[in-house]
This record gives structure tokens, C-alpha cells and sequence, in this order.
């Protein structure tokens, strides 16, 4: 898979370096003491269904602790990106992240790339019946081979495909550079479609399709929106076609430092602040693709049901590639919450 091409300003990374490199010599400095400032860090802009997720975690956390236990929020990637957030997490430079699911396979989480199978979803409650359930919480508990630990799952939407031109037959990728996350189910679904994928990350997209380095994209309407895709891609096509969601995670060594009574209220903030996430995915695609509509600015498409029948059946390979790299045990539990998604 293509290596991201990194466009960062140099000082950032000078920055970004010195955090991490700090973070390493003092491990002990994400231990709880009066006054904790809980770092968290997510690629997207504030006004997004996961930018306000966890500005609600934010509020819930210092109104209940008498702003004790406080929450700094680093959006857009200005502290930490797609390619360096988790070794922050890590090295305890940040104590909290939500990366998209798409972003769990290349640190050693494939089984996760399940959310990014095509066609796999036909609305937001069948991946509810997956990350709700017995499947969600065994994932979860998998994080821990890596002493991380999953605080919950919450819902973006669906992805839609951009370039400039109409994207509505398989035909219409021949030849096409699209950026994708870094995820191998993506960058299948892709090749399956005659596109090549280029893996890079989210904060260096607008950047890329502006200047050619790639021709398309897929992502919800909410990130094609807030990130001003529109300015450089002039077709957005409504394939629906994935799933985008994340996780919030934190670091065991983190956690463990907390008191218990910090934990549970910390907790209990997460849980209501993921409940209130995923009750505005909807409506926030929705609102994004209005404003689309009403500026004007990108030509929309939807295919027809018997285009989208050929975009599925070019990409339906991906799923049992997928299958041959991950214990069959989540396909087999995928089936049974999914009896209709997961034929056989
Ligand atoms: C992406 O990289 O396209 C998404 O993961 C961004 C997001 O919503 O976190």
C-alpha cells in the first residue's frame, strides 16, 4: 500500500517530536493528581458528529467533577494525526483518542476491518446489532494485547465517493487515484473497482486532491463537507456504499492510574456522551449534504438500485478475502447478528 506522502509543516513535527520524545522520558506524567487534564486528540473538525461527541464528553466530565477532572481537546489533527496519534497514546504524550475503525488493521487490529467491508451494513442499526453487542465488546477487549482499552464505539454514517467525475458504475473508477484510510478491506474495495488507492492521512486529503496527488476520495458527507472537498472535488456520487464509525480508546497505564472514582465518573460521562454521538450522525450528514445541495458547488448523483447492484457484486471478493485473514470466529458471529449480510 502506497506509503502517506507527509506534507506537515517542519515546526509541527519539531513539536510533535519534542511531545513525544517528553512523554517517553516521563511516563509517569499521565498519573492522576488533583486537577487531572485528560489530553484527547481526533483528526476532524470541531463541528462534526465526533468533534461534538467529545466536546460532550468534555462538558459532562468538568460540570461533574467541579472542574476538577478537566478535558483538552485537540480537533483537526493539530496536535496528532492518522500516522502518529496511537504511538502518542502510547508513549502517554495524549491520554485519548477516537480514530475511525478503518484505523485498527494496520497497528495489529485486522479483525476490526469488518466495519470497512462494502455492502456489509444497509442501515446504522445492523452495525449497532455488531458494536452493541457481544461482537463490539470483543473487539474492545482485544485492545488490550496492546495494553490499550476501548471505551466505546460511536457512529459517523455512511461514505459517499468523490471525484470530479460521476462515480456510479464500476466503469467510472477505470483508472482513478483515491485516497483511502489506511485499511486493506479499503484498499481492495478499491482495486475491485479498476481504482488504485492511495492511503493517506485525513489531514492531508484536502491537500491531495487539490493538487492532483490523488483524483477521489470516499468519505460521510459531514468530513466532504467541514474539510471543504467541495472547493476541489465537483462530483459527489451517493453510493452509500460503507461504513464510517469510530472507538474511543485510552491507555491502560492511564487508566489504571485513576481513582476508581474518577473511572467510574469518566465512564459515565463516555457513555452518555456516545449515546448523544450516536443519535446526530444522522443529522449531521444530513444537514452537510443540505448545505451542499444549497451552495451549489458539487454536482450530486445518486446511481440508479441496478448501479448500485453492479458496484456491490464488483466488491463483494473483498469480504472473502477478509475472511481468509481474520479468525473465522467474527465472520461466524458477524452472520449471526447479520443472518442477512453474511450469507452461507
Ligand atoms: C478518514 O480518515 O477519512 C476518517 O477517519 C476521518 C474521521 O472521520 O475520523
Amino acid at each position: 500500500m502506497q506509503r502517506p506522502v507527509s506534507v506537515f509543516p517542519r515546526r509541527r513535527q519539531w513539536l510533535r517530536g519534542l511531545a513525544l520524545s517528553t512523554a517517553a522520558a516521563m511516563p509517569w506524567a499521565s498519573q492522576a493528581t488533583a486537577g487531572t487534564t485528560i489530553r484527547l486528540s481526533h483528526v476532524v473538525a470541531p463541528e462534526t458528529p465526533k468533534g461534538l461527541t467529545l466536546e460532550r464528553f468534555r462538558t459532562l466530565v468538568e460540570e461533574r467533577s467541579g472542574q476538577r477532572l478537566r478535558v483538552k481537546i485537540y480537533p483537526q489533527g493539530h496536535l496528532y494525526g492518522d500516522q502518529d496519534e496511537m504511538q502518542a497514546l502510547q508513549l502517554g504524550a495524549i491520554d485519548m483518542v477516537a480514530p475511525s475503525l478503518s484505523k485498527f488493521g494496520p497497528i495489529g487490529f485486522p479483525e476490526f476491518e469488518l466495519f470497512d467491508l462494502p455492502f456489509l451494513f444497509d442501515n446504522v442499526a445492523d452495525v449497532r446489532r455488531l458494536t452493541q453487542g457481544p461482537v463490539g465488546q470483543r473487539l474492545l477487549d482485544r485492545l488490550s494485547r496492546q495494553r490499550l482499552l476501548g471505551l466505546g464505539f460511536f457512529d459517523n454514517g455512511f461514505k459517499q465517493m468523490s471525484a470530479n467525475r460521476p462515480l456510479l458504475e464500476p466503469a467510472d473508477f477505470a483508472g482513478l487515484r483515491m485516497r483511502v484510510q489506511a485499511s486493506r478491506v479499503i484498499a481492495q474495495q478499491m482495486r475491485a473497482l479498476g481504482a488504485s488507492p492511495v492511503a493517506l492521512p485525513f489531514s492531508e486529503t484536502r491537500r491531495a486532491l487539490e493538487s492532483g496527488v490523488v483524483d477521489g476520495t470516499e468519505n460521510v458527507v459531514s468530513n466532504f463537507w467541514t474539510q471543504n472537498m467541495q472547493a476541489v472535488q465537483k462530483d459527489l456520487s451517493l453510493t452509500q456504499h460503507g461504513y464510517l464509525g469510530y472507538a474511543v480508546v485510552t491507555h491502560q497505564r492511564f487508566w489504571f492510574n485513576l481513582p476508581a472514582s474518577d473511572r467510574e465518573l469518566l465512564q459515565q460521562a463516555m457513555r452518555e456522551a456516545l449515546v448523544y454521538g450516536n443519535s446526530i450522525g444522522d443529522a449531521h450528514n444530513e444537514k452537510a449534504l443540505t448545505a451542499l445541495r444549497e451552495a451549489g458547488t458539487a454536482r450530486i448523483h445518486a446511481p440508479s438500485a441496478s448501479q448500485r447492484q453492479r458496484l456491490k457484486s464488483a466488491v463483494m471478493s473483498v469480504h472473502a478475502d477478509l475472511a481468509q485473514r481474520i479468525d473465522p470466529m467474527w465472520i461466524r458471529a458477524v452472520r449471526e447478528a447479520l443472518p442477512q449480510a453474511v450469507p452461507g
